[in-house]
């Protein structure tokens, strides 16, 4: 059946890098390459692609152009609904759209709140403390080492390879950092020392693991390793991913079943990317979860993954529009 397909998005080019601002400031938004590999996708299958954007003009466009169904993976401007905004814009007119809903997307982009979520269903996630203002670090309560990062953040946005805290002071420094860098709120956690996965989930009723890959940081022991800022942007020389990752079934099945757990808990629908590390007790935590995975086909965690699984580019981007699709009772 052919359709009209929106897509929505930010694109990095659209937003200016002001001298006042941290370098990652634009890192959340994509490429117009990610879009085209999308738009190519849905093309092939027949459909009618409009490129719809994400500024304040689609609001117009959403109401001038006939669609069936939107692709979404805009990130959003500004604070932790902001993933929420485009997809609630789309229930308020009722166009049926792809991925999770506002609820989940709100929710998860707020780490300590999903993160209180997941650990009600007894999934395991390392304490930590949500901190507004320095005077928060008062009784912490935390074991050391920790790790500091932003509440409302992905990409790696404001992680950086001293992001691991070993004492008082250093922490101090670095919550200070990220207040008056980028403003609060500062998640304080503690550190998750062993190696590190992602879980790609896809589907609703009966959702299904993609792949769990595994991230090695190249020279890094496990207990130094961060998948930072400088690490994600220069991954082809610092990062090797392996898919299937080289561990016991054991322990792979107990990676996938907390990152499932999550994905219930939370609600998610279509496709999410689950980010998880085994803890010195073998214990697999959950750090975070992506219902809006980057969908880059060169540099996009998951469709390295899917790659890495056997899955190409096109399946990946068919199989989570088919399962929105199929939510609506509109799947052919
Ligand atoms: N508690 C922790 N213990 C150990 N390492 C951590 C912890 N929290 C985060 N990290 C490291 O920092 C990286 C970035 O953290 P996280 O995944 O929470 O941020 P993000 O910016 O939302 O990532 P994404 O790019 O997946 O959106 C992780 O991939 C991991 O390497
Ligand atoms: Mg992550």
């Amino acid at each position: 059946m052919k359709l009209k397909v929106g897509i929505t998005y930010n694109l990095k080019k659209d937003f200016k890098h002001r001298d006042d601002q941290p370098i990652d400031a634009l890192e959340e938004f994509d490429a117009e390459e990610t879009i085209d590999a999308i738009r190519q996708v849905l093309e092939s299958d027949g459909h009618e692609v409009f490129k719809l954007g994400g500024g304040v003009g689609l609001i117009e466009r959403l109401r001038t152009t006939p669609l069936d169904i939107v692709f979404n993976i805009a990130e959003g401007v500004g604070g932790r609904n902001r993933e929420a905004h485009i997809p609630a814009l789309l229930e308020f007119l009722n166009i049926p759209y792809t991925g999770s809903d506002p609820l989940t997307l709100a929710l998860t982009l707020d780490k300590a709140m999903a993160k209180r979520v997941v650990r009600s269903e007894g999934v395991p996630t390392p304490g930590f403390k949500k901190v507004e203002r320095m005077e928060d670090l008062n009784n912490l309560g935390l074991r050391y080492p920790l790790f500091v990062k932003l509440c409302y953040e992905g990409s790696s946005k404001g992680v950086r390879l001293d992001s691991k805290i070993s004492d008082p002071t250093t922490l101090n420094k670095k919550v200070k950092w990220l207040l008056e860098t980028y403003g609060p709120p500062v998640l304080v956690e503690e550190f998750v020392s062993g190696p590190e996965f992602t879980v790609g989930i896809l589907g609703n009723s009966e959702p299904i693991v993609l792949g769990v890959m595994q991230i090695e940081v190249k020279g890094s022991p496990p207990d130094e390793a961060i998948y930072s800022l400088e690490v994600k942007r220069e991954w082809e020389e610092k990062v090797r991913y392996h898919c299937p990752p080289p561990i016991s079934n054991h322990l792979l099945k107990e990676i996938e079943a907390v990152a499932m757990k999550a994905y219930r808990a939370l609600d998610c629908r279509d496709v999410s990317r689950v980010d998880i590390r085994i803890g010195k007790d073998g214990i697999p935590y959950f750090l975070e979860i992506n219902p809006l995975p980057g969908l880059s086909p060169v540099y996009g965690d998951l469709p390295i993954m899917a790659g890495r699984m056997g899955w190409e580019y096109n399946r990946l981007v068919k199989t989570i529009f088919h399962h929105a699709l199929e939510r609506y009772g509109m799947a052919g």
